[in-house]
């Protein structure tokens, strides 16, 4: 089915007899391949008597040669996939098979995207990045600390790069533009993290997605596009991810957190904002202090300063902060 989608991705129109040439299959096969694009992929694709068929808008697919062609540093080996259930899970099974990281994996669509604290990530095809960068950690647990922070700060810088402006983060690692999340950030390990493990660093950006597309995120979001007024390149926000986290992921690798827990702490959005920390069944209140050289939460409870860390943990603003 892609290379039908990558001959139609102009989105003007194209005879059925050329597709079917194209692809050295029947025009009966082209047919049965376009309807199996609308279906699967929600893509509606307009058809005219005597013009032949086209896209109902054009698509800039991801494209590996594309990024390696770009030459940019870092050479990080990249696959992209059609449709798969999620970009980490497919990452962690190529770790089972051996493959050699650092690598990254890309799909066009996530059938099971995972979000933080059991959710979903919703992940429509061809409209918005779904990551996955696998690296090999071997300095033990001191080499996760802040990590998941450090690559925010990545994330960020390549976010800005692309034009979008007032972007920020809100501890542990979410990307906001005016209250509304644009992107998230999920870190898994394999292996043991005292000694050799691997982490698989998740990143789900809200790229071309339009509010009003999709109903079904259970939280404010904005995309690249709401905030820029015109699409965006994937290939290219690839490329600047690919090299923001490679020159961040450097500094956190010879540094340690603490030297970059300044620039975190004046990127966080919630810096001394009255918050509530959920923690399971139970709710913090507190004001917001900032993290600590582990990337730990500070958290001024009732005059006293108390830390949180953990992945199950979430904060939301006070309604009168
Ligand atoms: C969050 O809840 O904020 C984290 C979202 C992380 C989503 C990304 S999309 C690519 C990678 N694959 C997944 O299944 N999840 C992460």
């Amino acid at each position: 089915m892609l290379p039908l989608l990558r001959l139609l991705q102009d989105g003007r129109f194209h005879s059925g007899e050329a597709l079917g040439a194209a692809l050295g299959v029947s025009r009966a096969a082209v047919w049965k391949q376009l309807r199996a694009l609308e279906a699967e992929l929600g893509l509606p694709i307009h058809k005219v008597r005597g013009r032949g068929y086209r896209l109902e808008s054009p698509l800039r697919l991801l494209d590996e040669s594309i990024l390696a062609a770009s030459g940019a540093r870092p050479h990080w080996p990249v696959m992209v996939l059609h449709s798969v259930d999620s970009t980490n899970s497919e990452a962690l099974r190529r770790l089972e098979r051996q493959l050699p990281a650092p690598f990254v994996v890309l799909a066009e669509q996530q059938t099971s995207g995972r979000g933080r604290r059991g959710r979903t990530w919703v992940s429509p095809f061809a409209e918005n990045l779904y990551y996955s960068l696998v690296l090999r950690v071997e300095g033990g647990v001191r080499q996760l600390e802040g990590l998941s922070l450090v690559v925010g700060l990545a994330l960020l810088h390549a976010i800005r790069a692309m034009g979008v402006v007032g972007a920020g983060l809100k501890w542990p690692n979410d990307l906001l533009v005016n209250g509304r999340k644009l992107a998230g950030i999920l870190l898994e390990l394999s292996g043991d993290p005292a000694d050799v493990c691997h982490v698989v660093i998740g990143i789900g950006i809200n790229v071309n997605m339009l509010p009003g597309a999709l109903q079904v995120i259970d939280q404010p979001w904005t995309s690249m596009r709401a905030e820029l007024g015109h699409g965006v390149d994937r290939n290219e926000l690839v490329s600047l991810l690919n090299e923001q986290l490679s020159i961040y992921l450097e500094r956190h690798r010879k540094e340690g957190f603490s030297r970059l827990l300044e620039e975190w702490q004046s990127n966080h959005l919630w810096q001394g904002r009255a918050a509530i920390l959920t923690a399971g069944a139970q709710q913090i209140e507190g004001v917001v202090q900032g993290v600590d050289s582990t990337g730990a939460l500070r958290l001024l409870v009732d005059g006293v300063e108390r830390l949180f860390s953990g992945g199950e943990l979430s904060l939301r603003l006070r309604n009168d902060s």
